[in-house]
């Protein structure tokens, strides 16, 4: 399914025809996919509304092109391998035949619940095979899934719920990871206790068994649901422009925006970077480490591998449980041949010691894959040496939530790979860079706001709820143009590297996070006054958090910073708790008000050489007194 590039000379002609001809060249890509009615129109498209449509008035569901059309030839083969939390805790592997059973159980208990074409349903799990089943479940009866990350807290899952009127959750008991085991039930009984008047149902998949509180009026056990439904299932008719599912994701303002992504062009494109990116062959076992609770694993665990008619791995627990030596045991142990996770994985794995991966056995590995933010120069190469031993190219994988699929990558074995680039745009993608006004920077060895010039098929298509959000953050700043929000550099070769976000967002072990969230989650406290939040590097997370707090009536001790990072873990989540915080007594602000955080992210970074001019702030005293009290 799907063309597979081969060789340097293959890539440059796609690449060349897709630019030419992009509406030809998709075309060419999606008839090779399962369509009750065909498209009649490629692609239609306007960044200014925005508004892009691709393979319009194509029927199809992609459910039917992720199981059904590989049942011929492959029922038998595994289509999920799933390991658990515990090495010494059973596989769980589903055939495509057992995954289409599963999908259509779910699928059908979904109905008899009452969930309809077009209805939201959260997803709260962990990494269980349940979680991917439900999800296509969803698709398989044209509901909208939306998985929020089961790390987020009581308040951000409420949040998201509302925001998507879901009327189902679809959460575990507990959760298992690593030594620990996280009430999950708990959370989401919170949720609806903060807010999720949307909610009819939740759904409760017995992960552990273990006691949990029971609702009669709105609790279901997954397995009485399942129990008693048909494994056929006839797949919802979907147009291609339907809504797939709704993925929320921080910006630099606001609460987090519910990206929408619609069946077709997601389809075509997963299905088209999963093949050739990793080079997926038959036989292979491909796994990326990623959570489903994020687009790496919407696309590159579920969606992209299945399209392709893979074998997906899925991992229930954390990298260094029970020792840092547990990523390389199970590559070991299931002959992982394509293996994807994240630089902040690789960091905290390295600064483990060498030896790990030299216990096992590796040679199965023929792509490794890099993905979330940059990867420093270090970690790829220890990736390099000691996990792929020079043999298994790494494609360093530059893409968003909103881009639905990747964009920058190397092919691996077919064009050459440098340290901390993702290197060349993927056929059909065409990228610039331009000026804070928007000028095109051509040629080589230049840096600029990256930008895309044409729509691809996976793109976003809205914000869900607020198009106007879609527009002014993406689409308004430069005319005709996608604007990434990231800054990016193009070597001698045209290579590019994209260096990092150039607005409040900052990339936190590989997590996006506004800062203007975080702010928000500090203000709760009664204590605090005003906050600022800024990126500064760290050693394992990429970027850690500083929060600056001023406050008021309150001994600044331990136990206040610890105060703050609780309401944080309250409002948002663990992965959103300040690394450092530091009192001060102001903010360095601009005479109309604004923090200037320019000179924030310098002290932060503790790079007092660039503050730049202070002369214009309204209180250009208060710089000292921030130098002074940094915290290192
Ligand atoms: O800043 C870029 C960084 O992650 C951002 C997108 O985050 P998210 O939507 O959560 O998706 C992450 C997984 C696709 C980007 O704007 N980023 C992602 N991959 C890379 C990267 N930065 C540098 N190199 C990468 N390979």
């Amino acid at each position: 399914m799907t063309t597979q590039i081969k060789s340097i000379e293959e890539y440059k002609e796609h690449y060349q025809r897709s630019i030419e001809n992009p509406e030809k060249y998709w075309e060419e890509q999606a008839r090779h996919f399962y369509w009750y009615e065909p498209f009649e129109r490629v692609c239609e498209w306007n960044f200014t509304e925005p508004s892009v449509k691709w393979f319009l008035g194509g029927k199809t569901n992609i459910t039917v092109n992720c199981i059904d059309r590989h049942l011929a030839t492959k029922a038998n083969q595994k289509a999920i391998i799933w390991e658990a939390n515990m090495p010494d805790e059973e596989v769980v592997s589903l055939t495509y035949q057992e995954l289409h059973d599963e999908v259509c159980k779910c699928a059908n208990g979904l109905k008899e619940i009452g969930v309809q074409k077009g209805d939201r349903v959260v997803f709260y799990m962990p990494m269980v095979p349940e979680l991917a089943i439900g999800v296509l479940a969803c698709a398989r009866i044209g509901a909208v899934h939306s998985v929020v990350f089961a790390g987020f807290s009581a308040q951000a899952l409420a949040d998201r719920v509302d925001d998507a009127q879901a009327n189902v959750i679809i959460c575990s008991d507990f959760n298992n990871r690593g030594m620990k085991c996280i009430p999950v039930k708990q959370v989401v009984d919170d949720a609806m206790d903060i807010s999720c008047n949307s909610v009819k149902n939740v759904i409760v998949y017995r992960n552990t068994g273990e006691e949990i509180n029971w609702s009669d009026d709105t609790d279901i056990d997954w397995a009485d649901l399942m129990e008693k439904q048909e494994p056929i299932c006839e797949p919802e008719i979907m147009d291609s422009e339907d809504l797939l599912f709704i993925l929320y994701t921080s910006g630099s303002t606001g609460k987090p925006k519910g990206v929408v992504h619609t069946v077709g062009g997601y389809m075509v494109y997963t299905c088209y970077s999963f093949k050739n990116v990793f080079q997926y062959k038959e036989g292979d076992v491909y796994w990326c480490t990623a959570d489903i609770g994020w687009i790496t694993g919407h696309s590159y665990i579920v969606y992209g591998p299945l399209l392709a008619g893979a074998t997906t791995m899925m991992y229930e627990g954390v990298p260094t449980c029970p020792d840092a030596g547990r990523f390389w045991a199970i590559c070991e142990k299931h002959r992982v041949n394509q293996f994807y996770t994240a630089p902040t994985a690789i960091r905290a794995l390295m600064a483990q010691g060498n030896e790990w991966p030299g216990k096992y056995d590796l040679s199965s590995l023929k792509v490794l894959g890099s993905v979330g933010e940059p990867i420093n120069e270090e970690a790829w190469h220890w990736y390099d040496q000691y996990i792929g031993k020079g043999k298994a190219p790494i494609v360093d994988t530059w893409w968003q939530t909103e881009t639905g699929g990747i964009m920058l990558s190397p092919l691996p074995g077919i064009t050459d790979t440098k340290p901390t680039y993702a290197s060349y745009p993927l056929p059909g993608i065409q990228p610039v860079l331009v000026d804070n006004e928007g000028n095109l920077k051509e040629g080589n060895n230049v840096e600029g706001l990256l930008c895309i010039k044409h729509p691809w098929p996976s793109m976003i298509r809205t914000t869900y709820g607020d198009h106007e959000r879609c527009k002014s953050v993406y689409f308004s700043l430069f005319k005709n143009m996608y604007f990434t929000g990231d800054g990016a550099r193009r070597d001698d070769q045209g290579r590019i590297r994209v260096i990092g976000r150039v607005d409040d967002v900052i990339n936190v072990s590989g997590h996006r996070m506004g800062t203007a969230e975080v702010e928000n989650a500090i203000n709760e406290h009664p204590n605090v006054i005003e906050s600022a939040v800024v990126g500064y590097p760290h050693d394992i997370k990429g970027q850690g958090i500083y929060a600056f707090v001023i406050t008021q009536d309150k001994e600044l001790d331990l136990e206040f910073k610890d105060e703050i990072c609780a309401v944080v873990r309250k409002e948002i989540g663990p992965i959103a708790k300040p690394d450092k915080i530091q009192f001060t007594s102001g903010l360095p602000k601009t005479r109309s008000g604004k923090i200037m955080r320019r000179i924030l992210r310098k002290i932060a970074c503790n790079e007092m050489d660039q503050l730049g001019d202070i002369s214009t702030l309204l209180n250009p005293d208060i710089v000292k007194e921030l130098i002074q009290n940094r915290n290192k």
